[in-house]
């Protein structure tokens, strides 16, 4: 499976197999965490075999069962839109590795010895990674449109890029972004208002998806 089929392929999946992450894939997953961390200045962390942060109350939306692997997105404060742009990196090539997964971000209770948070950092969110139950399901689809700003014809790779970005997971579902066409090569993309909150860290999300599907050779972020 390729990125830009895992796009398609990804739905959150709240419902897991007990069948253990397989060595391969936990190599693989933490090389990439690797180069994220280094690339990004993050400090994300697989969390293997802990079921307790999923049934201990941590999860205050959504009926999760049998999480028993999460990445804990720990990152300095005020990194939301680098903590969803590798997120998402990761959690795309996760679906390509076979395995299913869930942003989470209404925690109400942590496991704080699983995971190491440094000065300055916090943990913004966790990932449940893992062999789902189920495939999720397709979100609700709105028309791209709502979510362009641009006075000129839309390039080809731009439409590729925005059928990517309403496919992104965002918090509750909320698709609060905009993105704007500014010349043949430039795009300018912002969080729209929020009463949830989250918008600049799925933005990030957004921006990644856009990026497997547009090309990045195609243009530039202003
Ligand atoms: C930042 C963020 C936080 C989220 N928090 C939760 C959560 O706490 N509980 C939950 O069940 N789903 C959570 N989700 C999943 C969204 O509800 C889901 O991505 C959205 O409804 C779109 O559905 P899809 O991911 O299947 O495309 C979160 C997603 C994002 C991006």
């Amino acid at each position: 499976m390729t990125l830009k089929e895992a796009i398609v392929a990804r739905h959150s999946v709240r419902q897991y197999q007990e069948k253990a992450i397989e060595a391969e894939i936990i190599k693989r997953l933490n090389e990439e965490i690797a180069l994220c961390n280094q690339e990004g200045g993050l400090h994300i962390q697989l969390v293997l075999d802990e079921p307790h942060a999923f049934t201990g109350g941590m999860v205050k939306y959504g009926n999760f069962k049998g999480v028993r692997n999460y990445l804990a997105m720990v990152a300095p404060k005020g990194a939301d839109e680098k903590v969803g742009y590798y997120g998402e990196r990761l959690v795309l090539l996760a679906q390509t590795l076979g395995l299913n997964s869930c942003w989470v971000g209404m925690l109400v209770g942590k496991q704080p010895d699983r995971y190491t948070i440094a000065d300055g950092e916090k943990l913004h969110c966790v990932i449940a990674l893992g062999y789902g139950a189920n495939q999720g399901v397709q979100h609700p689809l709105r028309p791209m449109e709502k979510f362009i700003k641009a006075s000129i014809p839309l390039p080809d790779w731009f439409r590729r890029g925005m059928e990517a970005a309403i496919l992104a997971p965002t918090a509750v579902h909320q698709q609060k972004f905009e993105l704007e066409l500014l010349d043949d090569h430039t795009l300018a993309a912002r969080a729209r208002f929020s009463l949830v909150g989250w918008a600049k860290l799925d933005l990030g999300i957004v921006k990644y998806n856009f990026e497997v599907a547009a090309g990045k050779e195609n243009f530039s972020w202003q």
